[in-house]
């Protein structure tokens, strides 16, 4: 029979040798021609199988909420710092997404993690709080800067309404919720954040949807995939920030003396 040297690499989810590439099997041409969104392309590329359409909305959504949240935040202030140092594009967008972690928008894997083993193992609220505080851990997805009981996320309540309406089940969603409920009468700030309601929705979704077996689920939790929602989202206004700097030719950024608190 033939004899085939081993390979050095193994790859499963695109394919460019044909006369068209393909994601996860389907040819370029059904793409453009069935007119696949952006959200289709990541389920091929990130899931290797077609999702339903509220799945894919639901990811087309997650990318535009998560896209920019203005010029204050960790990720786009590193990025205009190094726009205006003179670096070039990736340079700029690398800088802010290495920003990108366990307090800012790389919450996401922990809070589907987090909120999982809580949820599934029936923790009431105080019991999963409780123990996260005694391990001294903050709960990923909760808590923000600016955003508080008064002053809610609105990324947050669009997310619960398109999930509310579309999704067959959105138990680790109000599981939650009833964290937040507990946190909240802790303090004003603790809110679930964008971070919190991607990763718990993102659970109903995988476990709605009927796609996944569990053994994917808890793969796809495991590996976290999530935080790369956010990653891919903010990317776009981390360029856009890049462009905006160099469009307004600022100059070299430097920090004033004023606000730094210089002590021994
Ligand atoms: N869980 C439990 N207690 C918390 C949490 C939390 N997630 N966040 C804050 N607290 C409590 C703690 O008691 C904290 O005191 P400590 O510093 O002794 O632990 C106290 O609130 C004070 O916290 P703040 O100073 O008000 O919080 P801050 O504004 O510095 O932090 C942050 C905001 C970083 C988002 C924080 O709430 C946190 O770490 N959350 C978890 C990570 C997370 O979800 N990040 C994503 C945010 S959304 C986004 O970036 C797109
Ligand atoms: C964001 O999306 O960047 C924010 O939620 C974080 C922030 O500090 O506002």
């Amino acid at each position: 029979g033939k004899v085939r040297a081993p390979t050095h690499i193994i790859s499963t989810i695109s394919d460019d040798r044909g006369e068209e590439p393909r994601y996860a099997g389907v040819p370029m041409s059904s793409i453009i021609e069935q007119g696949y969104g952006v959200g289709d392309v990541i389920s091929l590329l990130w899931f290797k199988r077609s999702l339903p359409r509220y799945c894919t909305q639901f990811i087309e959504i997650c990318i535009m909420l998560c896209a920019d949240h203005g010029p204050c935040v960790s990720g786009a202030h590193n990025t205009i710092v190094t726009a205006r140092a003179g670096k070039d594009l990736v340079s700029s967008l690398v800088s802010g997404l290495l920003t990108i972690g366990p307090r800012f928008g790389g919450a996401i894997d922990d809070a589907a993690r987090y909120f999982k083993d809580a949820c599934d193992r029936s923790l009431t609220p105080y019991e999963f709080v409780e123990s996260m505080k005694k391990k001294g851990i903050r709960v990923p997805g909760i808590g923000h800067r600016i955003k508080s009981r008064d002053n809610r996320d609105k990324r947050v309540e669009l997310l619960q309404k398109f999930a509310h309406t579309h999704f067959p089940s959105v138990k680790y969603m109000e599981y939650a919720v009833q964290v937040e409920n507990y946190t909240l009468s802790k303090a004003n700030n603790l809110v679930l954040n964008v971070d919190g309601a991607i990763g718990s929705l993102f659970l109903d979704l995988l476990a709605g949807s009927g796609m996944f077996t569990k053994q994917e689920i808890d793969e796809i939790v495991e590996i976290g995939y999530l935080n790369g929602l956010f990653v891919l989202a903010r990317s776009i206004g981390l360029i856009g920030h890049t462009f905006d700097q160099k469009r307004l030719k600022q100059p070299l950024y430097r920090h004033p003396w004023e606000d730094v608190l210089y002590t021994k």
